[in-house]
């Protein structure tokens, strides 16, 4: 089957599946016993991506989307639940992570080009260390996978010698890219990948990740607070409220048929994502307090169609809609209250 932005996609498979994630930070007790407050960042979460798939995470800034993607590359160990990359669990309660593994097939791409590559090394010193300690190559592979990788994120091969500093924000990101594709891995989990640059720049990198994708069969978690990216890049995509999905579905079925409140409210919010009306003053409200997250619907105080029920208890994802679209709401948009 072919997806919404044309590559192939096996959906007989999955490459990337998440069960029941949570994180929490800080807990526990202190010296004296005392429980200590936890954050948590990521309540429950639950999702899969097939091979070949770009599904994009989107939700606003605080919702737990670079906690999900430190936790997928092994950054974070998960307080519980599991993560499965192609049946072979890599985190899973009461095991260790299997770091190694997770860093060979799934693989990161940060927001800030620059600053995420370490400034005393060069290029060939920061790409070589993958292929060395996650791949085992010798002298004379590496310098010919070098080459490779520079030809790849279409950068010339004298750059290899050249420190950080001495890069533009695209072009750092495009090293940012070859380092993460140099261990040959299956997924690639970009954390805002394009929102440090300019925005001529942004789709030279997209369309440079468009075509890695094709060339290299790789399935990205493309996380992002940018709608319109999203919305050319993805072919399905997952909202995150508080820590929690509370909408997914097929790119083109969320953006013309948003059945959450809290979708309905993000793609409100952008000028000509969808026709709609300006948000109100609810919508403009804080995130909930992570230290104390509520019983019931994390998104019932913004919401105008909340009821008692929202209040109460907090709805799971309904898996009974067509075509994969899943609601967690008790009240989706176009049904009424009860
Ligand atoms: N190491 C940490 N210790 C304590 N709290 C943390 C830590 N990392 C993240 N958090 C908290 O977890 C929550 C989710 O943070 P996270 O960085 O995942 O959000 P995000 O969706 O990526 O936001 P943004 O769009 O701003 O990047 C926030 O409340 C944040 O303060
Ligand atoms: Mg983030």
């Amino acid at each position: 089957m072919a997806t919404e932005t044309g590559a192939p996609v096996d959906t007989t498979k999955t490459a990337l599946q998440v069960t029941d994630l949570i994180k929490q930070f800080g807990g526990g007790r202190s010296l004296l016993g005392r429980p200590l407050p936890a954050v948590h960042a990521v309540r429950g979460l639950s999702f899969e991506v097939r091979p070949g798939e770009i599904l994009g995470i989107v939700g606003e800034s605080g919702c737990g989307k670079s906690t999900v993607a430190r936790m997928l590359v092994g950054l974070e160990s998960p307080t519980e639940g599991r993560i499965t990359l192609r049946e072979e669990p890599l985190a899973e309660p009461g095991k260790p992570i299997k770091r190694t593994v997770l860093a060979r097939k799934i693989q990161y791409v940060f927001q800030d080009p620059i600053s995420s590559l370490n400034p005393r090394k060069t290029i060939r010193e920061i790409l070589s260390a993958p292929l060395y300690y996650l791949r085992g190559m010798t002298e004379s592979q590496r310098a010919e996978r070098l080459k490779e990788l520079m030809a790849a994120v279409n950068l010339r091969p004298e750059f290899l010698d050249r420190y950080p500093h001495e890069f533009s924000g695209g072009q750092a990101q495009r090293i940012g890219i070859a380092r993460a594709l140099a261990a040959e891995p299956e997924v690639l989990v970009l954390d805002e990948p394009v929102s440090a640059l300019d925005v001529s720049v942004q789709a030279q990198v997209l369309n440079l990740l468009q075509d890695l994708r094709r060339q290299f069969n790789l399935t990205y978690v493309f996380i992002s607070h940018d709608l319109g990216v999203v919305r050319n890049l993805c072919d399905r995509v997952a909202v995150m409220y508080f820590g929690r999905i509370v909408e997914t579905g097929s790119t083109r079925a969320l953006f013309d048929n948003p059945q959450h409140h809290y979708t309905r409210l993000l793609l409100d919010s952008v000028p000509g994502a969808r026709d709609g009306t300006l948000p109100d003053e609810a919508a403009n409200a804080e995130l909930p307090d992570p230290f104390h997250p509520p019983t019931g619907c994390a998104f019932a105080p913004r919401c105008s169609a909340a009821s008692e029920q929202c209040r109460q208890s907090d709805p799971e994802l309904d898996t009974r809609r067509q075509d994969g679209q899943q609601v967690a709401c008790y009240h989706p948009a176009g049904e009424s209250a009860d």
